[in-house]
């Protein structure tokens, strides 16, 4: 395949397409960014990776792999919009995908490059959505499949990932114990590990993004709100629209709100402590489990992307998770409004217009260009409508269109 990657931390490029980490700053990598063309009328039994083939470095869609992922609805959520005074509001329903979430998006992705980068085994840490859709792609493809599971698990937890073929390692540890231990596997033991923030999962969450653009017939939504747990999902569908952006098929980047709940918001208080770098959250507690992460590998990603683009950050409550559930779409809405007691149906929309972010601006000057090399310039922002300036204030929405991401709740990331 030959691609280079380049780290999201300190900008080098890294020739190395297997590399999970920068060797350099330990930073999360990413795939260089992608000017493509226009995807064509819609054919039927087109897979994702077939109609974003320019935005991909494959050889080959591997249409065989496919189990039938993406192309999820934009549901109108008429109820919750009118509650929070919102005069459209959608929900993209990730629960569609095969498994019930949108980690299949970066599973097919990441199945294809481990295939064509010649592992002949996969694997990921994670006991929920992630390990499901890992497991379930892995037999699909015929691949030795590794999950990385806390020894703690409750049995009912492993049936949906073993019931794939899937082997299940227990190793002692949270979350961030796991991770680095899959990073030596990876390694020691030659296995493509498509964990929550691996460059080619990130590269297979920006086709929410352009599903959005097509949906919205190349218009864009005010707001786009994500849940955030480690983190590469957000980097994921940040990266789409601005690559639909630069290729000239949108004519500005959402603006993007990182939504994590009150429980364990590790970016949301870096955020608003105006700390640098996100620190572990002590003692995580949330009914949405599938964004329950201390630490997150993507956290500081996350938190930059946020403060350069002048976007948001926001936790919710339990409650407002709880109640939101009720808009009538399977699985969980992770969070659709600002930290604040009291009813969904107190809050209104001044809580994404009217806000006013601090944004601590610091000009980066990493970045790849489309070959993928340190260009030494800064980085440009996703959109035209705000300025680096010590304080932004965000305008009311020009376009009647706030957009709610709503993925399905299982497990742990
Ligand atoms: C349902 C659901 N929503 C949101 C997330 C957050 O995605 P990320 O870990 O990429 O931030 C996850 C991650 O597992 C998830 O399973
Ligand atoms: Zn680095």
């Amino acid at each position: 395949m030959g691609v280079s990657l380049v780290c999201t931390g300190c900008g080098e490029q890294v020739d190395d397409e297997k590399a999970l980490r920068c060797p350099g700053c330990d930073g999360p990598l990413e795939l260089p960014e992608v000017v493509g063309s226009r995807p064509g009328p819609w054919v039927p039994g087109e897979t994702l990776i077939e109609r974003y083939k320019d935005f991909f470095p494959f050889a080959n869609g591997r249409a065989d792999l496919s189990l039938g992922e993406g192309f999820t609805p934009l549901v109108k959520l008429d109820g919750i919009g009118k509650r929070l005074g919102l005069s459209v509001l959608w929900g993209k329903n990730e629960g569609a995908n095969p498994t019930w979430s949108f980690k299949d998006r970066g599973t097919l992705a990441g199945v294809i490059h481990a295939l064509e980068s010649g592992y002949s085994r996969i694997g990921t840490v994670s006991t929920g959505n992630m390990a499901a859709s890992v497991a379930a792609y892995g037999a699909k493809a015929g691949l030795e499949t590794v999950i990385l599971v806390g020894r703690g698990l409750p049995r009912e937890k492993l049936g949906p990932i073993a019931m794939y073929g899937a082997r299940l390692i227990k190793v002692d540890g949270d979350y961030g114990r796991l991770y680095y231990e899959s990073l030596r596997l990876a390694k020691d033991r030659n296995i493509a590990f498509i964990n929550s923030d691996a460059p080619f999962r990130v590269a297979g969450s920006r086709t929410i993004a352009y599903e959005i653009c097509e949906q919205l017939n190349f218009t864009v939504p005010d707001w786009v709100l994500i849940p955030v747990s480690a983190g590469g999902n957000f980097r994921g569908i940040a990266r789409g629209f601005r690559e639909f952006f630069l290729s000239g098929l949108i004519d500005k980047v959402p603006r993007l709100m990182a939504v994590q709940a009150d429980g364990c918001s590790p970016v949301v208080r870096a955020f608003e402590e105006g700390s640098p770098k996100v620190d572990r959250f002590d003692s995580p507690h949330t009914v949405a489990h599938a964004i329950e992460n201390p630490f997150p590998p993507s956290g500081n990603e996350v938190l930059r992307l946020v403060r350069e683009n002048g976007w948001s950050c926001r936790a919710v409550s339990e409650d407002s998770i709880l109640e939101a559930c009720l808009g009538g779409l399977p699985g969980c809405l992770e969070g659709c409004r600002q930290r604040r007691p009291g009813r969904v149906g107190s809050v209104r929309s001044t809580s994404v217009d009217r806000e006013r972010p601090q944004i601590h601006g610091g000009v980066r000057t990493a970045r790849s260009d489309l070959g993928g090399k340190h260009t030494g310039k800064p980085r440009e922002r996703f959109g035209p409508t705000v300025t680096r300036s010590a304080r932004t204030e965000i305008t009311p929405p020009s376009s009647p269109i706030v957009l709610l991401y709503l993925p399905f709740t299982y497990g742990r990331t």
